[in-house]
């Protein structure tokens, strides 16, 4: 069992303690900036490391201008690769880091290849951990993601839960009850701080979806995983269903870079589903907020509308994020696109799925995580 406490924990006594943070994909920025900001008006010495794993401007460096972090201390640069190159070159890029920086506590956030790999080497220098985001599971080890969820939370020493099934995992798997810290939704702090910033009136008017004096009711998508979009039979016909669905409503499409990649490959066809660049985070969030329904198979956007009261359909077998079904307006579809069709219908119907805000989703969770650090230095 990793320490919960930083094995030089003396040094957390004086005004030394620096907190290191890592990220290297886009969902992780949305999750860092809250906890950044805190733990910044709180005076704590702490830098961020960027691993690189995302690197156009569209999936970083505009992302980090938005949410106001300042540029990464270090970039690592390692960019994309297999699962193995890109977690490899993670780990020895920083290890050299960690080694010459040595800081007193390392965080890492949700569940991307960065994420696990920063957390084995930090680990394996005796440098503790905590993970921002812990205790998630879908039960599924055919996602790259499960698999860095389980061995994160494995190795960190305190894990920062956002729901209670979180709670109940670690727990089921024999962690030590006093490494886990149920605080919230750290993505919800930003939603809530950004909300104001992002009204999407450019984004409604730029695709076209302005009736009257307020939105035209349209559809929202995002599928970008592998199980998604790596297929050409699976990526066509979920494409063949987006096309029925745009044959009565707008259906506006931001397509991720390996999507796109994919499309291009197997040359699927599109003819009424308005596609776009991705798009950052406020844009993003704009468009959301006015959306009828949202399809997709990200799992921040499950928690975003869940928090936004907007049905969402997640072209998945299975979520990590339970509580947006118990709880939210989430209804979990494997790939029925039979279901999509007739979901979709229900929502323009006034029959869309109900659901009201998780517990500790309320804009404070940043706080909660600093409260710890605090109560621990
Ligand atoms: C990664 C995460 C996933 C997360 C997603 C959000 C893992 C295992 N996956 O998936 O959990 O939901 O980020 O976006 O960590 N590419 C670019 N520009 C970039 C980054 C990527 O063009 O800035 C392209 C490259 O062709 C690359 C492909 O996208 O090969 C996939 O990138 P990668 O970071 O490996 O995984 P994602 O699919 O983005």
């Amino acid at each position: 069992m990793a320490p919960v406490f930083p094995a030089h924990a003396s040094r957390l006594e004086t005004e030394l303690m620096h907190i290191l943070h890592v990220v290297g994909a886009r969902p992780n920025f949305m999750k860092v900036a809250p906890v950044h900001r805190v733990l910044a008006s709180r005076g704590i010495s702490q830098s961020v490391v960027h691993t690189g794993q995302h690197y156009d401007a569209v999936m970083s460096a505009s992302v980090f201008e938005e949410l106001g972090l300042p540029e990464p201390d270090v970039n690592l640069g390692v960019g994309s690769g297999s699962h193995a190159q890109q977690t490899a070159q993670v780990m020895v890029a920083f290890e050299d880091h960690l080694s010459k920086s040595r800081p007193d506590l390392l965080l890492v956030y949700g569940d991307v290849n960065s994420t696990m790999a920063a957390t084995i080497t930090a680990v394996k220098l005796g440098i503790a951990v905590g993970h921002v985001e812990a205790g998630l599971r879908s039960g599924d080890r055919s996602m790259p993601e499960e698999i860095n969820r389980l061995i994160t939370d494995r190795l960190a020493g305190l894990l920062f839960t956002p729901s209670k099934d979180g709670n109940d995992n670690l727990l089921s798997e024999g962690t030590d009850p006093q490494a886990i810290k149920f605080v919230g939704n750290v993505m919800i702090d930003t939603l809530e701080r950004l909300l104001p910033a992002a009204d999407g009136e450019r984004e409604l008017r730029h695709f076209d979806l302005v009736k009257g004096a307020g939105p035209a009711p349209f559809v929202l998508v995002t599928l970008h995983r592998p199980s998604n979009v790596d297929d050409p039979a699976t990526l066509t016909r979920l494409f063949a269903a987006l096309e029925t669905i745009a044959a009565k409503i707008p259906v506006v499409f931001p397509v991720h870079p390996r999507t796109r990649a994919r499309m291009a490959r197997f040359g699927i066809p599109h003819q009424r589903t308005i596609l776009s660049e991705p798009l950052t985070y406020l844009p993003f969030l704009g468009l959301q907020r006015h959306a009828a329904v949202v399809v997709t198979d990200s799992g921040g956007i499950q928690e975003e509308t869940t928090y936004l009261g907007i049905p969402c359909l997640t072209m998945r077998p299975n979520t990590e994020r339970p509580v947006t079904v118990t709880v939210g307006t989430n209804q979990v579809l494997g790939d029925d696109t039979d279901r999509l069709l007739a979901e979709v219908l229900a929502v323009l119907d006034g029959r869309g799925k109900k659901g009201s805000i998780p517990e500790l989703w309320d804009g404070h969770a940043a706080e909660r995580i600093a409260d710890v650090l605090g109560a621990i230095a």
